[in-house]
């Protein structure tokens, strides 16, 4: 015990968050709860980044045509991926991976422009940008998760497409479309496990001590 712990109460709801945590692809029409999309933004926004980039930017999509031409980008790229599996095409077909129609509340988050600028800590490693985005994205899924919001993220699209419709500057680049609502219950495991797509691994395969196991391979695919 220290003086810097949480009380069990505290660290019990953290731990909730984080299990209870899902990718959300149907949600209720409802309207969020006033200012709560700011908070979530907020939390995002408080979130650890390479050299302290701060390298996320957010869109908040309120034109519904917009909404619709981004859900078109989406499907286009759903059904490329479909084609391109090496089997169960078709049943990857039937797996529903966006709400972008229902939600009540789009986000797009891009990485901003110039980010060859900033060399601490992504040097030898300039993907660190986008881990630094996954944290905020995080921050985010975490806090709604507790207010009993659903969020979904989104990565099938073109890049360059999604950039030119929302008029993103040269060297942005979106890297997620969220959908953020009301959900009528949350699914108790992920959708990708539910369809078959995979399970949680183990953690003992997962969790190595100072060299990688020569029996370790990677890990199974979905298809
Ligand atoms: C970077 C990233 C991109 C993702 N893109 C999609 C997506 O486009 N469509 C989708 O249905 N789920 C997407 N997901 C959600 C994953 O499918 C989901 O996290 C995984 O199946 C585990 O389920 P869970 O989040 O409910 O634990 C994405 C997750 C991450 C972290």
């Amino acid at each position: 015990m220290n003086d810097h712990r949480y009380s069990n109460e505290e660290i019990a709801a953290v731990e909730r968050a984080i299990r209870e945590r899902r990718d959300m692809r149907h949600f209720l029409p409802d309207p969020l709860p006033e200012g709560l999309l700011e908070r979530l933004v907020e939390a995002a926004h408080l979130a650890p980044s390479v050299g302290f980039m701060q390298p996320w930017r957010f869109l908040h999509i309120t034109d519904q045509a917009l909404r619709r031409r981004i859900h078109a980008l989406v499907e286009e790229e759903r059904l490329i991926t479909a084609e391109k599996l090496p089997s169960r095409n078709e049943e990857f077909r039937q797996v529903k991976i966006e709400g972008i129609l229902d939600c009540a509340d789009v986000l797009v988050v891009a990485l901003m422009p110039e980010r060859e600028r900033h060399i601490v800590g992504r040097r030898q490693l300039p993907e660190m940008d986008v881990a630094s985005v996954g944290c905020a994205i995080q921050n985010m899924w975490l806090l709604a998760r507790a207010e009993g919001i659903g969020l979904g993220w989104v990565s099938f699209f073109d890049p360059d497409a999604l950039g030119a419709l929302l008029g993103l500057p040269d060297g942005a680049r979106p890297v997620a479309v969220l959908c953020i609502g009301q959900v009528s219950a949350f699914y108790p495991r992920p959708m990708f496990e539910e369809a078959g797509w995979g399970k949680r691994l183990p953690l003992a395969s997962v969790l190595f001590e100072n060299q990688w196991p020569s029996e370790a391979g990677g890990t199974p695919t979905a298809y």
